[in-house]
């Protein structure tokens, strides 16, 4: 059976061209050629027809090889590029195939057209194939990505109704408690107290709102500037340091250890916000007091900051979760996403987070920070 071919043919010659043509019928071809000779007959050609194979002789009147080649793939098809020719120096061979051609074959050496165009098919045809499955490729990783974003923020809506539930179902009955109270003429002295935990769960709420504020901020309102690790280690004690003594954790103790450190390209209040983060968690994991260190240092892929605590450390269901928003064992005190912060906090600085737990041997977090580059961070 024969085999279609659909032929652009670039050839002046009406004896060549039927000749070519008698050779690829002989081998089993069904041809359907269009010939053309020149420029703008290429042009139409490329615009207007389908075809599966370039077949072009080397020198006409008004176009050689090189050029067609040349228009060709300025088209953006793909298809096989075969030059035919009476003459043709091994030099201009050379340079043709370098260029783009798939073969040359010499018109006194017919014999190899065949075998020549059948092996063309098929590599296009393979070419086709694996483009085709590249593009299917990327959409469907596209259509996975935009599901995991779906996923993401379905996680989060949960989380936050769920958050919204919690505050919102004890503050209902403590508003009936102080309306019935009212209604009842109960004494004041009876009503504070659910006054008072009304204004604990506002207070919460404003907490939770604010916090995923600042967690939904995409883009950072401020440029990014080279920052010196060792400077922000600091900056993190001192403010972290009142927090201690305000409360009753004034027993726990913050140092920092101050090793090489570069610079790095970070928003300075972000990442200063992140260390924070993590020296209120150190605070609150040790309410009889503890140790807590920051440290900074360097090493072959970035730099790095950390807070180490001589706290009760993690299981490891909870170290698995921790970066989870909303994820917290501190019931109505957490809203959880305080790690999450961190987490998308590194994320966008191109760096990373890791931790390093146990039960019974404290809580390590290290931020890294990739090279400095001014393109590390991703807004
Ligand atoms: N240094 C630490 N030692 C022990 N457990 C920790 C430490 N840091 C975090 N965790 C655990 O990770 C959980 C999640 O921390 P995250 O900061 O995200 O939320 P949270 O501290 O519970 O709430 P919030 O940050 O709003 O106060 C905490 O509830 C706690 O169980
Ligand atoms: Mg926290």
């Amino acid at each position: 059976m024969s085999q279609p071919l659909q032929l652009l043919l670039i050839e002046d010659s009406e004896d060549d061209a039927a000749l070519l043509l008698r050779e690829l019928k002989r081998v089993g071809f069904a041809v359907t050629v269009t010939r053309i000779e020149t420029e703008a007959e290429l042009l139409d050609a490329l615009e207007n027809r389908a075809f599966e194979l370039v077949l072009c002789d080397y020198t006409l009147p008004t176009l050689d090889a090189p050029r067609a080649l040349e228009i060709v793939q300025a088209s953006g098809r793909d298809v096989p590029f075969v030059i035919v020719s009476g003459t043709i120096g091994e030099e201009r061979a050379v340079e043709s195939m370098r260029a783009g051609a798939r073969d040359f074959i010499l018109k006194d050496r017919l014999a190899r057209l065949g075998p020549a165009v059948r092996r063309e098919l098929t590599e296009s045809q393979a070419r086709q194939e694996k483009a085709r499955m590249r593009e299917q490729l990327q959409q469907s990783e596209a259509v996975l990505r935009r599901s995991e974003k779906l996923r993401a923020l379905g996680e989060m809506a949960a989380g936050i109704t769920h958050d919204l539930k919690n505050l919102l179902a004890p503050l209902s009955l403590h508003l009936q408690l102080v309306e019935r109270g009212l209604r009842n003429g109960a004494p004041k002295d009876d009503l504070q107290g659910s006054v008072v935990e009304m204004k604990q769960i506002l207070d919460r709420g404003i907490r939770t709102i604010e916090r995923l504020r600042a967690f939904s901020r995409q883009a950072p309102e401020r440029k990014a500037e080279l920052i010196d690790l060792r400077r922000l280690a600091q900056e993190a004690a001192e403010v972290a340091r009142p927090r201690m003594a305000s409360n009753q954790n004034a027993l726990s103790t913050i140092t920092h250890e101050l090793g090489d450190a570069p610079e790095v390209w970070a928003q300075a209040d972000e990442v200063l916000a992140a260390i924070v983060n993590l020296v209120v968690n150190a605070i609150d994991a040790m309410p009889k007091g503890g140790a807590i260190t920051i440290r900074t240092g360097e090493e072959r892929c970035g730099g790095w900051i950390e807070v180490e605590d001589t706290g009760p450390g993690m299981p490891p269901e909870v170290e698995q979760r921790v970066f989870e928003p909303f994820f917290s064992t501190k019931g109505a005190d957490g809203t959880g996403l305080g790690l999450a912060m961190v987490y998308a906090c590194m994320m966008r600085h191109g760096g990373a987070v890791s931790l390093k737990t146990a039960p019974g041997e404290g809580a390590r977090f290290r931020l890294w920070f990739p090279p400095p580059s001014p393109d590390s961070i991703r807004t």
